[in-house]
């Protein structure tokens, strides 16, 4: 890749061009939870969180009505900082000299000025719409005079809040190159290696992905995934468009001439997959920009069963990092953990076997701030990759040319957007691809909830049609 071309996809910022497409989108700005007084006591008394998007300083607050603003974080008056603003029943009020701001940016008072002033209605403060999905405040920089588009119908923005789990974590790294983690199915069968098979304990532990057993058999035996992976590790990746920008990648795994491991993942432009994370729970990892060089991963957890433990997931997700802001303990400052015995021993990377999201994190961070992608040599095993980024440039020329990009769906385009399938599997090696499909449809039919949501939708487009 060219230096400017690499400059092009990773600059977010306001007045770029890429930061133009990816405000074309709704991106997760905090995690509901940062709002629950039960995790950040301060929240109850003062519901303000300074946060950075796309390159913007901006306040996020929940007024007295419970409803959520995004404003500019600095004051339109002289500057100050209404991160320190006092939080009051209809808005944010800034210290200075008093300006007071509700959730859309509307400025209420101007209290130092001469009675019956006017300037109130003549000031505006930038503001930017927030909605809550699936346990997590989305927001939306578009500019002004484009229609939001609307989030699809995927099965994790469906779910209810007991079969559905969010969190986040912070990675010290632009966002494409965080995103092509995700994209590169290749890697578990090396960053995520263990050089032996823990038991197989079909749970949600952290760091347990590839620890589950595949669906299905080989020789009347389950097999862990960390096995599959491990004996087999050079896969063929194939992929298809279901819709433009939303691309089916299907990892093939030949084991035997009898038996096929077959992993399907999904990937939405411009920064989200879905993976299995075991038999019957689903990730949806959406990669957001904070600013060129720091990228914050919100994850999706989506049962097809039980309901999920929440607690139990949030306790060993919230032991790896530091509150308010999410950061990972481990680190560049400590070499992620790394130690040279276990890598000799037990993984293959050395930096622990209890949280892989530590070994992806180490992948994308040690790459450098922005991966210098002119040096770079890909190979085959990257070609989701490549496909993303032609698709990216694409989408880039798209919005510069005044179009709308990939996957910014209006409402119909959005109800109709479902799933996506994902599914580990060791399927026989002459039918797999009708196989790995009963697979996935017999997870959707184990979800009470998909049943109840689908019903729903075909109620409301009969009241619709008629
Ligand atoms: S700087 Fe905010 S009110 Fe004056
Ligand atoms: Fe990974």
């Amino acid at each position: 890749m060219q230096s400017e071309q690499n400059e092009l996809v990773t600059r977010i910022g306001p007045g770029t061009a890429c930061g133009a497409l990816m405000r074309r989108y709704w991106q997760p700005v905090a995690l509901l939870d940062e709002f629950d007084p039960r995790f950040d006591p301060h929240v109850a008394a003062r519901p303000v969180k300074p946060v950075r998007l796309l390159g913007e300083s901006l306040v996020l607050f929940r007024d007295g009505a419970g409803r959520f603003g995004l404003i500019e974080r600095a004051c339109p008056h002289r500057g100050a900082d209404l991160a320190f603003g006092r939080c009051e029943e209809g808005g944010l009020r800034c210290p200075f000299h008093g300006w007071k701001f509700a959730v859309d940016g509307t400025c209420l008072e101007t209290p130092a000025e001469p009675l019956g002033s006017t300037l109130c209605q003549r000031v505006r403060q930038r503001s930017y719409p927030v909605q809550e999905k699936a346990g997590v405040l989305f927001a939306w920089l578009g500019p002004d005079g484009v229609a939001a588009p609307s989030l699809p119908s995927f099965d994790c923005f469906v779910a209810p809040a007991s079969h559905s789990f969010a969190f986040k974590g912070l990675w010290h790294c632009n966002w494409l190159q965080a995103f092509e983690v995700g994209i590169d199915p290749a890697h578990p069968s090396f960053l995520h290696r263990y050089l032996q098979d823990a038991s197989m304990a079909d749970d949600e532990a952290y760091g347990r992905q590839f620890r589950a057993a595949s669906v299905g058999e080989a020789d009347g035996e389950r097999w862990p995934m960390t096995r599959v992976m491990r004996e087999f590790h050079r896969p063929e990746i194939r992929f298809e468009a279901l819709a433009e920008g939303l691309l089916r990648l299907t990892t093939l795994r030949p084991m035997t001439d009898e038996l096929t491991h077959v992993r399907v993942t999904q990937a939405m432009f411009p920064a989200t997959f879905v993976i299995p994370l075991s038999e019957t729970i689903t990730i949806t990892q959406m990669h957001v920009p904070v600013d060129d060089t720091h990228t914050y991963w919100y994850s999706f957890f989506t049962s097809f069963a039980g309901p999920l433990d929440k607690e139990a997931m949030r306790a060993q997700r919230l032991a790896c990092v530091r509150l308010p802001d999410y950061v990972p303990l481990q680190g560049r400052h400590n070499d992620w953990g790394f130690n040279a015995e276990e890598q000799q021993t037990r993984t293959y990377l050395g930096m622990g076997e209890d949280d892989i999201n530590l070994h992806d994190q180490w992948a994308v961070e040690s790459m450098g701030e922005i991966q210098d992608r002119t040096r770079e040599h890909l190979a085959t095993s990257d070609k989701v990759i490549m496909a993303n980024r032609r698709t990216l440039l694409k989408a880039i020329e798209t919005v510069r040319a005044g179009g709308r990009p990939p996957l910014a769906l209006d409402a119909q385009a959005a109800a109709a957007l479902t799933g996506p399938d994902t599914i580990d599997c060791i399927a026989p090696a002459e039918r797999w691809n009708e196989f790995w499909v009963d697979a996935a449809a017999a997870k959707r039919s184990g979800a009470a909830w998909l049943h109840a949501a689908a019903s729903a939708a075909s109620v409301a487009a009969a009241e619709a049609a008629r």
